[in-house]
C-alpha cells in the first residue's frame, strides 16, 4: 500500500513529527521512478511533474540502480573489499548494496547512512538483528560527525581499504554548501587502496528548458537537484585512479552483457564511475 499517513511510521516507533510529508522527498521521489510504494501523494504528485518534463527519468533512475549493483559486485568480487559506507542509501528496494555485497563475500561489513527519517526507518526494519550491517542517520553535509560516528568507527576500520558510494546523492548538495570539500574530506579519511564509487545527475544529454523544468520541481523538494557538467563531477575524484572505463554514463559503467546502445544512452543524464586512492593496499 502506498503510505498515505504516518501510521506505519508510528509503527516502527518513530515520532511522524520527524517524516515530513508537506514536501516532496528525492528518496521517496526515486522509490516512485522505481516503482516502489513507500511513497506519498505530494512525492507521487512532484515525480509525475519531473516526468513530464523528462519521461526518461525513470530509465535514468533503473540505471542508476543497476550501475549501483554492478559496482557493489565489482568492490566486493572483483576489487576484494570488505567495508562499504553507502550514504545516501534510498528507500530499501530489490538487490540492496549488503544483499548483493553477501553474495560475493558473506563476510562485508556495510554502513548505511541517510538523512531522510523514512528511509532509516525502512532500513532498520530491514537490518533487524544484523551484526555487520548498520543504519546512521546523517547528513552528508556534515561529513565529520558520520566518519566520527560510533556505528561507523564500530564496523569500519579507517586503517583498511573500503568503499565510499555517494550513488545518485552529489546532486542534491548545492554549491554552497561545498560539495567538493566535503568529498575531501572523505577521501582524506580513507586508507590508500579505498574506492570513491559514485554517480551524478548531468544536464550534458539535455536541451536547457528540459534540465531548468526537472530542476524546478525539486526547488519545492526537501532537497534541490544539482546537474553537474563532466568535468565538474570528474573533479570528486580529486586525482584518484579511475578505474576503467572512467567517468561515463552509468549503463556503459562495465554493463553485463551486452554493452547499451546509442538510440538507449541519448538521454541517460547521469555518470558513473569509481576511483580507487593511490597507494600499496587493496
Ligand atoms: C536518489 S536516492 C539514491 C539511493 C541509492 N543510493 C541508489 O542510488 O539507488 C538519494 C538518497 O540520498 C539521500 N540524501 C539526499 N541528501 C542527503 C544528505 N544531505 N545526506 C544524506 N542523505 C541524503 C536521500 O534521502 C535519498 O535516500
Amino acid at each position: 500500500m502506498y503510505c498515505t499517513d504516518g501510521k506505519d511510521i508510528m509503527e516502527t516507533g518513530f515520532a511522524p513529527s520527524d517524516v515530513d510529508t508537506s514536501r516532496p522527498h528525492p528518496a521517496r521521489m526515486y522509490d516512485y521512478y522505481l516503482g516502489g510504494k513507500n511513497n506519498y501523494l505530494v512525492d507521487r504528485q512532484a515525480a509525475a511533474a519531473v516526468l513530464r518534463a523528462a519521461p526518461e527519468v525513470r530509465d535514468i533512475a533503473r540505471a542508476n540502480r543497476a550501475f549501483l549493483q554492478r559496482v557493489v559486485r565489482y568492490l566486493v568480487g572483483e576489487a576484494g573489499i570488505r567495508q562499504i559506507i553507502d550514504i545516501g542509501t534510498g528507500i530499501p528496494t530489490a538487490g540492496n548494496v549488503h544483499e548483493v555485497a553477501r553474495h560475493s563475500a558473506p563476510d562485508v561489513r556495510v554502513v548505511y547512512v541517510d538523512n531522510d527519517p523514512i528511509v532509516h526507518v525502512h532500513a532498520n526494519a530491514l537490518l533487524t538483528g544484523e551484526g555487520t550491517t548498520s543504519i546512521v542517520l546523517g547528513d552528508l553535509r556534515d561529513p565529520d560527525a558520520i566518519l566520527a560516528h560510533p556505528k561507523v568507527r564500530e564496523l569500519i576500520d579507517f586503517d583498511e581499504p573500503a568503499a565510499l558510494l555517494l550513488v545518485a546523492i552529489l546532486h542534491f548538495i548545492p554549491d554552497k554548501a561545498q560539495p567538493r570539500r566535503i568529498v575531501a574530506t572523505f577521501r582524506e579519511a580513507l586508507a590508500p587502496g579505498s574506492y570513491l564509487a559514485l554517480s551524478h545527475g548531468t544536464g550534458d544529454f539535455h536541451d536547457a528548458s528540459v534540465v531548468a523544468g526537472a530542476s524546478a520541481v525539486y526547488e519545492g523538494a526537501t532537497a534541490p537537484l544539482v546537474l553537474r557538467p563532466h568535468q565538474q563531477v570528474s573533479a570528486y575524484f580529486g586525482g584518484w585512479d579511475l578505474i576503467e572505463p572512467g567517468l561515463v554514463q552509468a549503463p556503459l559503467w562495465r554493463p553485463d552483457g551486452k554493452p547499451p546502445r546509442p538510440r538507449e544512452l541519448a538521454k541517460i543524464g547521469i555518470y558513473a564511475g569509481v576511483g580507487r586512492k593511490p597507494g600499496p593496499a587493496g
